[in-house]
């Protein structure tokens, strides 16, 4: 992963007229925003005001020592990279100023050249310190191994609509499904397929953290916000620039957070928890829901703002029961995902358990799917997955399909019919209990399982 700081930020502090100009000059043509001041007060004020990432800090100034300005800004943030420069080669006092927190020191005069790589340095290793922040958020298997399975016009939809909306650099989606639909891969898909795919990928899960704590999270705070926040930190947002946020279980998010969030969405910037400057990301957010939205808006539990907002672009991933035609594919996907994991040598999934597999209903849609063909592929010991490797639940809501007994007239139901009827209401009043349900009907578990079995077939 390679990553660029965007426009990054240079604030020259130095009271000389001719040095700050010159330099300023120099690092506009390189590419640098350029800020400029000529009094330490005022470079303080612009790190409160402003999002720095490199400072040129003269030692000499003619209000305050640069070493005292350092101090200040880092208070502020202190991820600022400073050079300090000094007038004439004073060993002591670049010494002391490496120890306040520069990144290194230059004596006056100084080569431009010299200058420039140590500028160019400093942006280096602020982006490794970034790069590293930012992979303990990450994704771990990033864009490589992507891959969603489907054959279904619903889902082919689906994919169709995630190449379009890859390919805007900036708007918002709203992913909706079920749980196991596939959210967080349709989320990780759009990152991988637009041209953010080298910048991060963020996941952040708003049920997952408390409502007090998720501000910062998201937003970072600066020192000071909080009685132990000795030092800023940076949030989720700012580590994402240039990249993708993927905001899931946004239903969840506290209402009080979320004009924050619309800000963000708006305008792309935000201020940290406890800061009063103006942060500028270029960051897209990809948010997830299982929830009807709609209805919390109702409730007054989700802003309508933010919710005709996120609306612009839904993707809506149906479940897997209304697709039926992805089952086996992502049968198949999974079996030789298994194989590979594994080391096994399953072929296919047996037609008694084809079958059952397509009349599932598949509440936990793809991911129960997952999980059932990873235990059934530990299970099996032939190349063939057969119907006694699948779970008693998919077993036992495919037998209560069948039919119940004729119950107009119990006189004309065959005995088969009768026991069928008396065995399925001993299992739902025991919710699905097999030992239990064996236990009452006086029969073993295994021989219940083979009934179970012939009714689902
Ligand atoms: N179409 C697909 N092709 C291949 N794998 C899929 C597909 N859909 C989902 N999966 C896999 O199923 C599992 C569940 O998917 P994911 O975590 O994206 O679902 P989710 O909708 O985010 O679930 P939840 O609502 O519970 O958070 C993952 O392992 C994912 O890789
Ligand atoms: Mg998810």
């Amino acid at each position: 992963m390679k990553m660029k700081i965007m426009e990054p930020v240079l604030l020259i502090v130095e009271d000389d007229d001719v040095i700050r100009k010159t330099l300023s000059e120099v690092f506009l043509k390189k590419g640098f925003k350029v800020l400029s001041a000529d009094k330490g007060k005022d470079a303080i004020e612009f790190v409160k005001a402003h999002k720095v990432d490199i400072t040129l800090l003269d030692l000499k100034l003619p209000d305050m020592n640069g070493l005292a300005v350092l101090k200040d800004m880092h208070e502020v943030d202190d991820s600022i990279m400073a050079i300090v420069v000094t007038a004439y080669p004073e060993v002591k006092t670049a010494i002391s100023a490496i120890k306040a927190g520069a990144y290194d020191y230059i004596n006056k005069p100084f080569e431009l050249e010299e200058l420039k790589l140590l500028v160019d340095k400093a942006l280096e290793t602020k982006r490794l310190k970034s790069e590293v922040e930012i992979l303990r958020y990450q994704k771990g298997d990033g864009c490589v191994f992507l891959q969603t399975v489907g054959i279904s016009p619903e889902f082919k939809a689906v994919t169709e609509l995630v190449k379009t909306v890859a390919k805007t650099p900036k708007t918002s989606v709203l992913i909706q499904g079920e749980t196991g639909t596939g959210k967080e891969l349709i989320a990780n898909a759009i990152h991988c397929l637009s041209d953010r795919k080298d910048r991060p990928f963020i996941k952040l899960n708003c049920s997952a953290i408390p409502d007090n704590l998720l501000e910062a999270e998201m937003f970072g705070y600066e020192k000071g916000a909080f009685t132990d926040a000795k030092q800023g930190k940076k949030g989720l947002f700012e580590l994402a620039d240039g990249g993708t946020i993927f905001l899931d279980e946004i239903g969840d998010m506290d209402i009080r957070l979320q004009p924050k969030l619309l800000q963000v969405l708006e305008n792309q910037t935000f201020r940290r928890v406890g800061g009063i400057r103006d942060i500028k990301v270029d960051v897209r957010v990809v948010a997830a829901t299982n929830k009807l939205l709609p209805a919390m808006v109702k409730q007054e539990r989700f802003r309508d703002d933010l919710y005709y907002r996120l609306k612009v672009m839904v993707v809506h991933i149906p479940p897997l029961r209304e697709r039926k035609n992805d089952i086996m594919p992502l049968v198949e996907y999974f079996i030789q995902f298994n194989n590979k994991n594994f080391g096994k040598g399953i072929k296919r999934a047996s037609p008694e358990c084809r079958d059952m597999l397509l009349k599932y209903s598949w509440p936990g849609n793809v991911r129960e799917l997952k999980n059932i063909i990873e235990r059934a592929a530990i299970l099996a010991h032939s190349d063939e997955i057969l119907p006694e490797h699948l779970p008693l639940e998919l077993v036992e809501e495919i037998a209560a399909f069948v039919p119940a007994m004729n119950k107009t007239n119990p006189a004309a139901a065959t005995l088969d019919e009768i026991e069928k009827a008396h065995i399925m209401n001993v299992i739902n009043s025991v919710k699905g209990n097999i030992s239990q349900a064996s236990r009452i009907l006086g029969i073993a578990r295994q021989h219940l399982r083979k009934k179970l079995k012939r009714y689902s077939s």
